[in-house]
């Protein structure tokens, strides 16, 4: 085995100077309302007004990527060398949107439109049934609910969970001669998916399809493994080695996708992803949009010392972002040891959760609005609607507008009084009402703008997002590219399932007493 290099960003934050005065800087600025701090990109407009600023902070963060070797690693990346040190490999996933990607690519890229344009063309399939979990799963769910929210001629369900009521669900009432199955798993051993393509082919098999796997498509980097399934070589999609699961929605496992919304979806998100990519590689720091939001959002975790971050689309289509944002975002930055395997002193990646808006307001905006604790705010709207009813639209664009605006400005003791006093209430219940009403202001959000959501910039805002998490992952001196955390849960289910199956325990390692009892009680 090779090893791997250490790399030169991976030193303790907390002795470098830059951080030092990056982190101090942050604690001085301050929100400016008045001033209105905008980033276009790609098509996208990123207006981080509402995050702290001040010309020390800004400096400051231009300082610390350089003493990170912030270009260096960009470079890395970009040109597809092996970034991910504890994998050993590339994570080019840029390659996988280029213009004019490598050969292997665009062949891969070509053969997919070719299966989509024969089987439009025969109006073969009137149902897929999506298998797959992770990133073999949320993208293609994003952008299948994005672009297919009202309607397709081909029938999409996803079963991802092990769960068999997920299967089961994706399955019923469908006509099994008339379904495709696509298995996506780049690895080909996750168990889930495995587990849930052996019920839809005994499901085909069992309803008479004389050969089950002519409707199976298999999307992987072990197309060994397909084929030892099961699965037909001409009907295996390559990705590769070099593309991280919840990178690849970029890859033939948007196969999907394709066949549920068209090719020139993929080919849109492609170009705005690619828009992004140059943006990314070439904008300077200061108008550069993954960079500037990277450090706002350092700003607001290891200054503020925010542990979360929440997510708000103002907009039905995009009710998969939050899990697919989730994914990237606590896949990646949920580490904490820098790639020297020191650990990193510093907090690292918050936690992402959220929901669409409006609904959210209803659900846990209160929380944001007045608790103790509160989490900065990413607001995703579009500026134009996709649909026919311009009052809907002029109403989510003002609530998204107005719960930002009080976020940020919040309401004094002393406006909560006299709204209060304006509304009749007494003046000795209306000085304890007051109290009840104030709003802290002041707190983080973004507000990210689209001009309408199509698939060139929901590509570029999905690449915005890569981007952000790639920059705070050199800052923090981890590996942003492997999901080590992950497998181990995995390796202790599998031993569990061998004892819920009359197996033994595992050698050597007891259970504690709660996992004994009911490991004991289930196999029972
Ligand atoms: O959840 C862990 C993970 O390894 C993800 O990184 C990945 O997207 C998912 O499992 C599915 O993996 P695969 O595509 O190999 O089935």
């Amino acid at each position: 085995m090779t090893t791997a290099p250490l790399m030169p960003t991976s030193s303790n934050l907390l002795d470098q100077p830059e951080w030092s005065s990056f982190v101090r800087n942050g604690r001085a600025a301050t929100v400016h309302p008045r001033r209105l701090r905008l980033v276009e990109a790609a098509g996208v407009s990123l207006d981080l007004t509402g995050q702290l600023f001040s010309p020390e902070l800004a400096e400051s963060g231009a300082a610390l990527l350089t003493a990170r070797n912030f270009t260096y690693h960009r470079d890395k990346l970009l040109s597809g060398q092996p970034i991910n040190t504890t994998e050993e490999r590339a994570a080019w996933h840029t390659m996988l949107r280029a213009p004019a990607p490598v050969e292997s690519v665009n062949a891969e890229r070509q053969r997919m439109i070719e299966f989509v344009r024969n089987a439009d063309s025969e109006r073969r399939w009137r149902n897929i049934v999506h298998i797959g979990i992770g990133g073999s799963d949320w993208g293609v769910r994003l952008t299948v609910g994005a672009f297919g929210y009202a309607g397709m001629w081909r029938q999409v369900r996803f079963a991802a969970s092990i769960d068999g009521h997920a299967i089961e669900g994706a399955l019923a009432g469908l006509d099994p001669h008339d379904t495709l199955i696509v298995l996506a798993s780049k690895s080909f051993t996750t168990a889930e998916t495995l587990e849930n393509g052996k019920r839809a082919v005994e499901w085909q098999r069992s309803a008479g399809v004389a050969d089950p796997f002519s409707n199976v498509i298999a999307v992987t980097a072990r197309p060994d493994l397909a084929k030892a399934w099961g699965a037909k070589e001409s009907q295996i999609f390559r990705l590769w080695d070099w593309v991280g699961g919840r990178f690849s929605l970029w890859s033939s496992v948007g196969l999907t996708t394709a066949l549920a919304v068209g090719t020139d979806v993929l080919a849109g998100m492609h170009a705005g992803a690619s828009a992004m990519d140059t943006h990314f590689a070439t904008a300077p720091f200061e108008s550069n949009a993954p960079i500037q939001m990277a450090l706002a959002g350092l700003v607001n975790r290891c200054a503020l010392g925010y542990a979360s971050l929440n997510i708000a689309p103002y907009d039905f289509r995009l009710s998969n972002l939050v899990p697919y944002l989730q994914q990237l975002e606590m896949e990646s930055l949920g580490k904490s040891v820098d790639l020297n395997g020191d650990p990193v002193s510093v907090p690292t990646g918050p936690a992402v959760w959220g929901m669409p808006g409006t609904d959210a307001q209803h659900t846990f905006f209160q929380w944001l609005h007045q608790s103790s604790d509160g989490a900065p705010v990413d607001f995703i709207v579009c500026q134009e609607a996709g649909h026919h009813w311009p009052d809907h639209h002029r109403s989510l664009l003002a609530n998204c507008l107005a719960q930002r605006e009080a976020l940020l400005q919040g309401k004094t003791y002393d406006d909560a009084l006299q709204e209060c006093l304006e509304a009749g209430i007494e003046p000795e219940k209306a000085k304890w009402l007051a109290k009840h009403r104030v709003h802290p202001g002041g707190r983080p959000s973004n507000l990210i703008v689209l001009p309408k959501l199509t698939p060139y910039t929901l590509g570029a805002l999905l690449a915005l997002y890569e981007h952000k998490v790639f920059v705070q992952g050199v800052v923090w001196g981890i590996n942003p590219f492997d999901q080590w955390g992950v497998e181990y849960g995995k390796v202790l289910a599998k031993g569990i399932t061998a004892e819920l199956s009359g197996g033994q325990p595992r050698n050597g390692v007891a259970h504690d007493a709660s996992t004994a009892y009911w490991v004991n009680k289930f196999a029972g």
